[in-house]
């Protein structure tokens, strides 16, 4: 009876080995326990198998088993045993691994203290899992990302540039030939006066207005298609000449009351070339969402400066909005608020948007500027 409650004791006790040793096996978790004062250890099967090393070979002593690390795992390893004995707690660290192959494998180990009635550290246990699978993926993740940020750059370089040729095509060739056709259409209109008979001159003169009125409006609409591209004002002006450009002809389109404060200080040497582009581009995002959806009376642009950062905010005091229910099923969010976020974020700097239904939408750009010039030297008395 007895011997029969052994055995299946025995039995017990072999299936929740083998179920431990398949666990740790699936999991490439390995543990380990280590004496204090003797610095000698207990592997499991799979911590032999972790490191790479036959069973043949035996436990190794605490010496022995830190030689798998290189130079840097091994000082932290040692300083995180230290930590667990005189702290008495917990403590875990990621190491590199370096096999009797000469393969490097990344691990976590997690080291738990075990006290005596007196609250002396005699004994450490922890496990070694080996993540060098995940460490991989998440370098290879960092490395889509530098690639993706990279190509984001390459990509609103190209269309800076591409805006910025075909505005200043469509300056060269259109703006010329409208201004020396106002002239010759002006001559015409004189000569036209002189020449006919009064009545006749009468009878084309509505085409005549109808004529100079499209001409005046196509020189207008050319003159702002080359603002939207791109204003010649942001290189040779700057951004804030080129905000107020943009400003009038905005206020003249929209009739919204639209004002701008620039800070002394916050001038665009301040800012990389790629950053007062963006800054100009946000500024006329923010202006046409405001037009287009905020139903408002006024816009405020501000552009301000601190040691770091240059500072722009856009608000409205339109109808707001509910940003919890953006991109909500059955509505159609644009892309103009995430490319707003996505290129500000890609710029280094920080995106911030506040709005509520019924109190108007103000949108906040933090992004890094180039240091303030030194100080003069004083003049010597
Ligand atoms: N200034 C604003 N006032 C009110 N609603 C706004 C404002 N700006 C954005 N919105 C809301 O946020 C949505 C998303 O804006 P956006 O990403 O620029 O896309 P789009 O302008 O193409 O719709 C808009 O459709 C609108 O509902
Ligand atoms: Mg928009």
């Amino acid at each position: 009876m007895k011997r029969r409650r052994v055995g299946l004791l025995r039995a017990a006790l072999d299936s929740a080995v083998f179920r431990l040793e398949a666990t740790q096996d699936l999991a490439r978790v390995g543990d380990w326990e280590l004496d204090r004062h003797s610095g000698r250890m207990r592997w499991s099967r799979e911590l032999f198998r972790l490191f790479d090393r036959p069973e043949a070979l035996g436990v190794p002593d605490i010496n022995e088993a830190l030689g798998y690390y290189g130079p840097t795992s091994l000082e932290r390893t040692r300083d995180a045993f230290w930590q667990a004995i005189d702290t008495g707690r917990r403590c875990a660290l990621e190491q590199e691994a370096i096999l009797p192959s000469g393969q490097v494998r990344h691990h976590v180990t997690v080291i738990v203290p075990v006290s005596d009635g007196q609250g002396q550290v005699y004994k450490l246990y922890g496990t070694v899992q080996d993540i060098t699978e995940r460490k991989q993926m998440e370098a290879e993740r960092i490395e889509y990302l530098a690639r993706l940020e990279a190509l984001s750059r390459h990509l609103v370089e190209i269309e800076e540039r591409e805006r910025r040729e075909l505005a200043s095509a469509l300056h060269d060739r259109a703006s010329p030939n409208l201004a020396a056709l106002r002239i010759l259409f002006a001559n015409l209109s004189a000569q036209l006066a002189h020449t006919l008979p009064a009545d006749a001159h009468a009878g084309l003169q509505p085409l005549l207005d109808d004529a100079a009125a499209l001409l005046a409006d196509t020189t207008a609409g050319i003159r702002e298609l080359c603002t939207n591209l791109r204003p010649a004002t942001l290189d040779y002006g700057g951004l804030a000449p080129a905000l107020h450009e943009y400003l009038t002809q905005f206020r003249q389109r929209t009739g919204l009351d639209a004002a701008i404060e620039v800070a002394s200080d916050a001038d665009t040497c301040a800012l990389t070339p790629a950053s007062t582009a963006l800054c100009f581009r946000l500024v006329q995002e923010a202006l046409t969402n405001c037009a287009k959806h905020a139903q408002a009376g006024g816009v405020r642009i501000q552009l301000e400066r601190d040691a770091h950062h240059i500072r722009l905010t856009v608000a409205d005091d339109g109808v707001g909005f509910d940003l919890s229910r953006l991109g909500e099923a059955g509505s159609t969010p644009g892309l103009g608020l995430i490319t707003m976020r996505e290129r500000v974020e890609l710029a280094g700097g920080r995106f911030t948007l506040r709005t509520r239904p019924g109190e108007g939408t103000e949108i906040t750009v933090d992004l890094p500027c180039l240091p303030l010039p030194p100080e003069p030297p004083e003049p010597p008395r």
